[in-house]
């Protein structure tokens, strides 16, 4: 009986523990580009995903560019992320994800994209 009850709080304490970590870190920056970005930057980040066709006047950057990539700062990347191509000068293409993402989100992307471009 007295099992039962400890299982049960030990049971509560972790579902309490995951929804809060959820809320406060929101998910994770991989499963963020997967569903987010990979549309047209690709799975990989090679700027090649679906959305992206050779009409558009512009292609999604390719993040595994080492050079290209290289040349943006963190506040760049974070910026452009956050306000989108139309508010950074780049193409309207790129959407703002500033309602989307929280702030802490955007800056673990900016971390995953600098490892996909080694830079
Ligand atoms: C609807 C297609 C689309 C989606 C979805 C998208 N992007 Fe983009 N992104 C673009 C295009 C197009 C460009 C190129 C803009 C340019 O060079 O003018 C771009 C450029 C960028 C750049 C480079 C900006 C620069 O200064 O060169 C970064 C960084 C970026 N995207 C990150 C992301 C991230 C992170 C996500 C997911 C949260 C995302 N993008 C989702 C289309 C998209």
């Amino acid at each position: 009986m007295k099992k039962g009850i400890i299982l049960t709080v030990i049971f509560l304490i972790l579902t309490i523990w995951f929804i809060h970590q959820r809320e406060t870190f929101g998910a994770s920056p991989v499963e963020n580009y997967k569903w987010y970005c990979a549309q047209c930057h690709g799975l990989n980040g090679k700027g090649d995903g679906p959305n992206a066709t050779k009409e558009q006047p512009v292609t999604p950057r390719d993040h595994t560019d080492t050079k290209g990539m290289s040349k943006l700062t963190d506040a760049d990347i974070e910026n452009v992320i956050r306000d989108g191509g139309n508010a950074t000068g780049k193409s309207t293409m790129m959407p703002p994800w500033g309602k989307t993402m929280t702030d802490a989100e955007i800056k673990d992307l900016v971390k995953y994209l600098r490892q996909l471009c080694k830079c």
